[in-house]
């Protein structure tokens, strides 16, 4: 990386500036790679009179547009070091005077953007809503901001199968989701039209509203409108009963995720299961029995009916796993890379660290009628 950049460094600069400066520039890289402290003190006293351009000719390559901020960051520290040495050992100050401020406002505008990044990021805290924003140079030249996009809050009128594989695939940015498709119909449009839900063409910012003040009711449920909300849920089908709330609030784990199925116990919602009224529900009601190799660690029960309940089959077999008992090769590992059970536990489901809400079944126990799967030999 250092290499190909320098040496691209190098070839653009031989053509722009005096050779000599460019031989200075280079020396002083060589040097310092190879931490040669003593040619290096030699090098800036010998050159006093090349300093001057040669800070400035490495300005110029670092706040040339295109180049990303460590590039940058890297020839301007070369600039530095150089003005610095120079400053000591030949008394002058100048060329640290230009390239101080410029190391400090470049260090700003970095700040801001990681900023931004967290901001984003924190955007999307707590209960599952995710910020949309593959083409942000659009929605800025359009003076809107990124849309704030609720899954939690579609979870409560759809189930899964409504959206999932059939609208959007389960995974993030990778369904070019665009204003234009919306507009004809499709993703977000296909309820969006004005008649299921509110239309795409007006309301801009009932979408584009991340990082808004407008945003804080979807980040925040005790700011919801619950009875809007009923009313949304009863018009398309779909049941949300706020009363039943336990204290009016929504009840979360120990690690602050929405307790999904405290809410389908309680009876606090109802999903729509299919845009077509005609469309046939398949469940599949059984339990696999993951057994663990290691006699300290619980068993997985895996619960058929509560995935697909809500989640079509497709989403699972055979993107996930194998409908053959035993067919997949499971891997904790793995898992916490989003793969297997991890698709979904730990970004819209209940994280990981919730061990035991999975390795549930102590050996000990036995559950009749449970299809059991022995440990992978590999
Ligand atoms: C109203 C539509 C809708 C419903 C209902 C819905 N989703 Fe999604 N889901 C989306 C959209 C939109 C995305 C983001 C896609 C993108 O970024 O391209 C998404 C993304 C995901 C992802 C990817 C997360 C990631 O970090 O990559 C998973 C997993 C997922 N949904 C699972 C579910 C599950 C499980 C349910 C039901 C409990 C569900 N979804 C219900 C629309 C929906
Ligand atoms: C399966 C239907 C469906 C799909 C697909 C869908 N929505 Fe919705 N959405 C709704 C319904 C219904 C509401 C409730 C609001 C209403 O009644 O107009 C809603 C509400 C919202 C809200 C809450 C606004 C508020 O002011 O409370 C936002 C934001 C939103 N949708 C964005 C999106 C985006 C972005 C997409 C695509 C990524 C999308 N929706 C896809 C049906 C859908
Ligand atoms: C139902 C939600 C919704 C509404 C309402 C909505 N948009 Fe969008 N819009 C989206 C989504 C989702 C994207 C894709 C965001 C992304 O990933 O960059 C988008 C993207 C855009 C983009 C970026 C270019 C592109 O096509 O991806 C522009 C510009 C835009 N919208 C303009 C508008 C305008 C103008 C309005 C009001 C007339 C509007 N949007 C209303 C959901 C909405
Ligand atoms: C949340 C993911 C998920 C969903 C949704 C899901 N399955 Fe499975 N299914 C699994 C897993 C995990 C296994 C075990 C795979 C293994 O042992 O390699 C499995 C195993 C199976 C098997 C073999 C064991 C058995 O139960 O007889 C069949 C058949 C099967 N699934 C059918 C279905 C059908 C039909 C649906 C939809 C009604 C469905 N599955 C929905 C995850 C899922
Ligand atoms: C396609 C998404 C998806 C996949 C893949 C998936 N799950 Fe789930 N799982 C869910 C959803 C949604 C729920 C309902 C609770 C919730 O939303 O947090 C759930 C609930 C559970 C529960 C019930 C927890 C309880 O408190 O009763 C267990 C256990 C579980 N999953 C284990 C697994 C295991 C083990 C795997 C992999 C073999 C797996 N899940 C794969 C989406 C998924
Ligand atoms: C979403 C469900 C889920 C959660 C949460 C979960 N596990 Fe697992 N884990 C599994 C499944 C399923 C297997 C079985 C894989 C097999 O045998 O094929 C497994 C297997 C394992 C294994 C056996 C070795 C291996 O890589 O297969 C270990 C160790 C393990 N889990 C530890 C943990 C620990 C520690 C945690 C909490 C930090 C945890 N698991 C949380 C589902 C889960």
């Amino acid at each position: 990386m250092l290499l190909i950049s320098l040496s691209i460094f190098m070839l653009s600069l031989s053509t722009n500036t005096l050779a000599d400066t460019s031989a200075f520039i280079e020396q002083f890289i060589n040097n310092h790679i190879e931490r040669k402290y003593d040619d290096q003190v030699e090098l800036i006293e010998q050159n006093s009179e090349q300093i001057a351009a040669a800070v400035d000719a490495l300005v110029a390559e670092a706040m040339k547009d295109g180049i990303i901020f460590e590039q940058r960051m890297r020839l301007l520290d070369y600039a530095s070091s150089i003005a610095y040495m120079h400053s000591y050992w030949n008394g002058d100050k100048a060329p640290l005077k230009v390239i101080e401020p410029l190391i400090k406002s470049e260090l700003a505008i970095e700040e801001k953007r990681v900023a931004k990044i967290m901001k984003w990021k924190k955007e999307e805290r707590n209960i599952g809503n995710f910020v949309l924003k593959a083409n942000p140079e659009k929605t800025e030249d359009a003076g809107l901001a990124p849309v704030l996009y609720p899954h939690w809050m579609h979870r409560i009128m759809f189930e899964c199968k409504v959206c999932h594989d059939s609208i959007f695939q389960m995974k993030r940015w990778t369904n070019d989701i665009t204003q234009e498709k919306i507009v004809a119909g499709k993703q977000c449009g296909v309820c969006h039209d004005g008649e299921m839900a509110f239309s795409a063409e007006e309301k801009c910012e009932r979408c584009h509203m991340a990082g808004l003040p407008a945003a804080e009711k979807l980040h925040n449920p005790a700011k919801m409108d619950q009875m809007q909300l009923a009313k949304s849920a009863l018009a398309v089908g779909a049941k949300w009963n706020p009363e039943r709330l336990p204290d009016g609030k929504m009840p979360l784990d120990k690690f602050k995720f929405i307790d999904w199925l405290k809410l389908k116990e309680l009876d606090v919602f109802k999903p729509l299961s299919s845009l077509d009224k005609d469309a046939k529900n398949e469940t599949r009601d059984n339990v696999i029995r993951f057994v663990s190799k290691s006699s300290f660690l619980d068993d997985v029960l895996f619960g058929h009916k509560v995935h697909a309940d809500w989640i079509d089959c497709s989403s699972c077999h055979p993107a996930l796993f194998s409908d053959e008992l035993g067919g997949t090769k499971i891997k904790m590992t793995e898992m916490s890379k989003g793969r297997f059970c991890g698709n979904c536990h730990g970004k819209v489901s209940f994280t990981f660290a919730d061990c035991k809400r999975c390795h549930n079944t102590p050996k000990t126990v036995i559950v009749e009628g449970a299809l059991e799967r022995h440990p992978t030999k590999h």
